[in-house]
């Protein structure tokens, strides 16, 4: 079994692993249930064809649960590595090809596409 103080030792270190490791762009696209049914599929079969496509390396996309944001769907939080993270709502294939260039390849967000 092991001390508090050793669990806040590995926590610390996964932590740290954790931003050492990882990409640039972390786009998480929210997949509940009320998401699905207003096409998160298809916006997270877009976001993957379009990173492709632009040849986009440095970008990982991670399916999330609920966000309490049902109303603006389909929903995309984008975490940009030393950056507040940015949510982009009510996607369609169109407006991710937007944010792909405008957003990911020039560094650019796309603010008529934000929550307020
Ligand atoms: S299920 Fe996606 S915001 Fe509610």
């Amino acid at each position: 079994m092991k001390t508090l103080l050793e669990n806040k030792k590995f926590r610390k270190e996964l932590k740290t692993e954790y931003k050492k490791n990882r990409k640039k762009f972390i786009i998480k696209i929210c997949m509940g249930t009320s998401s699905i049914c207003s096409g998160a599929k298809e916006i997270f079969k877009t976001f993957e064809s379009e990173i492709k496509k632009n040849k986009i390396s440095d970008t990982e996309i991670i399916p999330v649960g609920e966000t309490g944001l049902n109303s603006l769907e389909p929903i995309a939080i984008i975490h940009e590595k030393g950056k507040d993270p940015i949510q982009y709502i009510q996607l369609t294939p169109a407006k991710i090809k937007k944010i792909i260039k405008q957003h990911i390849i020039e560094g650019n967000i796309v603010k008529e596409y934000l929550t307020n």
